[in-house]
């Protein structure tokens, strides 16, 4: 028999509990929780499937012949791992606002365009309200469906009569599945529509889009509640007071993870950034202390990104650290080895670091680049122009090596910089030949005093 149970979830991370909880477990944010009420089905007798499953042997399994389709955009098909995989679920998640309709209203573009069929519903926007969108971004020159609608059986009979090969579903916290009688949006409803969606795709071989808005109020469930249920999760970020826009991976179950897209808003919709080192490094200050160029690694790409330090006086018992950017914790550490190899005294200073541009960086190779910034900024002594800092700093004081230094350099010295300081274990002999010159350092001492 189906009962009615009450349970509360998380509406950031999905998280179940039978009784109404301040602090999420599992995400660890506050204030999350909501009630909904779910319906259990009785057990199924399922000792007669039982039989009739069986392991299979890997040498016997074919893998279906992989052909991905283009988007036509590079940044798009790079993040997907070369291009859309047939009956696969892609969740595009970011914050509202920030461009994912328009995303995948220009992919749909160019793929109608390379006569793959399409289907775009929408379940927040009017059918004149994608048509105006539509043509901000270009004249459509073959023909797409579209379909305004949320319900979610609606949607499937549409999916399963019009043979599309690809669908987009704009987003999912506005479809709903009636039987469930929760409100659209709650953490029930988004994972029914996407275990659906899901079933779809696998069943008619569609690739399957879905935009999921990242919100902190309201009732709305978050995409984090369905990352574990979709074969794709990509994240568009940036901040509204940057023209550009980042689409990260980071979920991929057919490619590499960790591959980003750069884009920049315009006024015909969203534009592929192709050198991403230079949008970074536009309009840098020159001879000011506290910035420093470093080189993250996102994915294949190495992108030169500034950062900036900004070290002062306190005029508090505790000095202030903030961190923009980069990790708070890892600043911090820094900060203590700074003073305990390099002898700085930081007690009694407020430092600030933040990344120029509004990029988040998690590569640890840009230590070297923070602590450099924070000695010029407190020394009021600023470094060169052209010159560009990799590292990663050890509790010791040393310098260690970090991974794919000669991209970095390249990319350093495609965008004109004449100098960089290395790690010593990643200095080899034929780094002399580069017209790039190249220091390599072993200590934070030994870096330090070569500035
Ligand atoms: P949108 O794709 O609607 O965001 P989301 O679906 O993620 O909520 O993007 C809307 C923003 O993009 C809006 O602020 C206007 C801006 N925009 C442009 O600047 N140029 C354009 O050509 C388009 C279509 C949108
Ligand atoms: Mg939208």
């Amino acid at each position: 028999m189906a009962k009615e149970k009450q349970v509360f979830f998380c509406k950031e991370c999905g998280y179940e509990s039978a009784k109404w909880l301040g602090q999420c477990p599992g995400c660890h944010s506050w204030n999350t929780f909501v009630e909904e009420r779910i319906t259990v089905g009785a057990q199924r007798n399922s000792a007669a499937r039982r039989d009739a499953v069986a392991p299979t042997s890997i040498l016997k399994v074919t893998t279906a012949d992989e052909s991905r389709i283009h988007t036509g955009i590079i940044e798009l098909d790079r993040v997907l791992g070369g291009g859309i995989v047939r009956g696969s679920l892609v969740l595009v998640g970011g914050d509202p606002g920030i461009g994912k309709s328009t995303l995948l209203l220009q992919m749909c573009r160019r793929l109608v365009h390379d006569n793959t069929s399409v289907l775009y519903v929408s379940g927040e926007e009017s059918l004149s309200q994608i048509k105006m969108r539509a043509e901000r971004i270009g004249a459509f020159e073959q023909d797409m469906l579209l379909l305004c609608d949320n319900d979610m059986d609606n949607v499937a009979s549409a999916i399963g009569k019009c043979q599309a090969e690809v669908v987009v579903i704009d987003s999912i916290q506005t479809m709903v599945v009636d039987s469930l009688g929760t409100a659209p949006g709650t953490v029930t409803q988004v994972r029914e529509v996407t275990a659906r969606l899901m079933q779809l795709a696998k069943q008619l071989n569609v690739a399957v889009f879905i935009v999921g808005h990242v919100t902190k109020e309201g009732t709305v469930a978050g995409p984090r509640t369905l990352e574990h249920m979709v074969d794709s999760v990509l994240y568009f970020e940036g901040d509204g007071n940057h023209g550009f826009r980042i689409l990260r991976g980071v979920k991929n179950r057919f490619g590499s993870t960790n591959e980003i897209g750069v884009f920049s808003m315009t006024e015909s919709g969203l534009s592929e950034v192709d050198n991403p080192s230079g949008v970074m490094l536009n309009g840098r200050p020159t001879g000011v202390s506290g910035s420093v160029v470093v080189s993250s690694l996102e994915g294949t790409r190495s992108i030169l990104v500034e950062l900036q330090a900004l070290v002062c006086q306190t005029n508090f018992n505790m000095p202030r650290r903030t961190s923009v950017g980069v990790d708070y914790n890892r600043v911090n550490l820094i900060m203590a080895v700074l003073e305990k190899r390099a002898g700085l005294n930081l007690w009694g200073y407020d430092a600030y670091v933040s990344v120029a541009g509004g990029m988040k960086i998690n590569d640890p190779a840009i230590d070297l680049g923070i602590a450099c910034a924070i000695y010029s900024s407190m020394n009021n002594k600023p470094l060169s122009d052209s010159l560009m800092i990799i590292g990663e700093i050890g509790l010791a004081g040393e310098i260690r090596g970090v991974s794919n230094v000669m991209q970095r350099i390249r990319e350093a010295d495609k965008m004109g910089f004449t100098c960089c300081m290395i790690p010593k274990s990643n200095y080899d002999k034929t780094m002399e030949k580069l017209s790039i010159k190249v220091y390599a350092v072993s200590s934070l001492t030994e870096a330090l005093t070569l500035l």
